[in-house]
């Protein structure tokens, strides 16, 4: 039987089909295929190896699938370089952020915008003026995300200052800076402290309520349990399981992939 939540089930902004992922003999991601709805926060979890990582690599464009497709709005994006993809509206953020330490934090930011069209623009006048309206409205974006993530005092400290906590939320703030519709967020709680764990979960479904969707990577499973709508369960490479989070958290099939992970 189909629920009503089914039937109006909102698009499918991303779809993964059948995707590989090989490095050498070993398939990272093996025939792994799923959907993300527009408006849905999805849980990727599953132990250290399982190829989580690997996946959000394949989905951004930083790797190639070795068979497989990919689809970002019903568009078949499987050969594009990922910054064509950060241009269709996909942003990720990574397991171990990678600031620029010696630029401040609002260079930071700004240097995550797209569409620079200040570098390309012919120099006369009236173009001149749009690019330093454009300038103004960036700077303006930079410093309201920074404000949001509770980062504005230090918006003019360099990045190296910065905790690991606070990373991960410059690391949110450079994501949004792009104008993602889609989100990976690769463990943005991992060596978070529980008051700045609050202040991300708290900012990642603001931005949720906003409309961006979100594919997140997350060990933490309180953290998981509290934002995601659904999720997906990966081990050696493949899909597990799938389902609402208390559904998974008590699948014996989970709960021995992380008992044979964790040995
Ligand atoms: N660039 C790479 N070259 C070779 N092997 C890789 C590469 N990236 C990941 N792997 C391997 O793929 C498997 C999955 O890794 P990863 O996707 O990082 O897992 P997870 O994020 O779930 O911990 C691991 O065995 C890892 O060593
Ligand atoms: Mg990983």
């Amino acid at each position: 039987m189909q629920s009503d939540f089914e039937q109006v089930r909102p698009p499918d902004v991303l779809v993964v089909k059948n995707v590989v992922k090989r490095y050498g003999g070993l398939a990272a991601v093996d025939d792994v295929s799923f959907t993300l709805s527009k408006g849905e926060i999805l849980g990727l979890i599953g132990p250290n190896g399982a190829g989580k990582t690997t996946m959000f690599d394949l989905v951004a464009g930083s790797a190639r699938p070795t068979a497989g497709k990919i689809y970002v709005g019903g568009l078949d994006v499987s050969g594009e370089p990922a910054h064509t993809r950060i241009g269709r509206g996909l942003g990720r953020t990574f397991q171990i952020p990678r600031p620029f330490p010696e630029l401040s934090l609002l260079d930071n930011v700004l240097l995550a915008r797209q569409r620079q069209r200040g570098e390309s623009v012919v120099a006369n006048f009236l173009a001149a003026r749009r690019v330093a309206a454009e300038e103004k409205q960036a700077m303006e974006r930079a410093r309201e995300l920074l404000d949001f993530l509770l980062l504005s005092h230090l918006t003019n400290e360099p990045a190296r200052v910065l905790s690991g906590g606070q990373r991960k939320l410059l690391e949110l703030a450079r994501v949004m800076m792009a104008e993602p519709e889609i989100v990976l967020l690769d463990e943005p709680a991992a060596g978070v402290n529980a008051s700045l764990l609050e202040v991300i979960i708290d900012r990642i479904q603001e931005i949720n309520a906003r409309g961006i969707t979100f594919l997140l990577i997350e060990h933490n499973i309180d953290m998981v349990s509290r934002l995601c709508h659904r999720v997906l369960v990966m081990a050696s490479g493949q899909l597990l399981c799938e389902g609402r989070p208390e559904q998974v958290a008590r699948d014996p099939r989970v709960i021995e992939a992380y008992l044979g992970g964790a040995a």
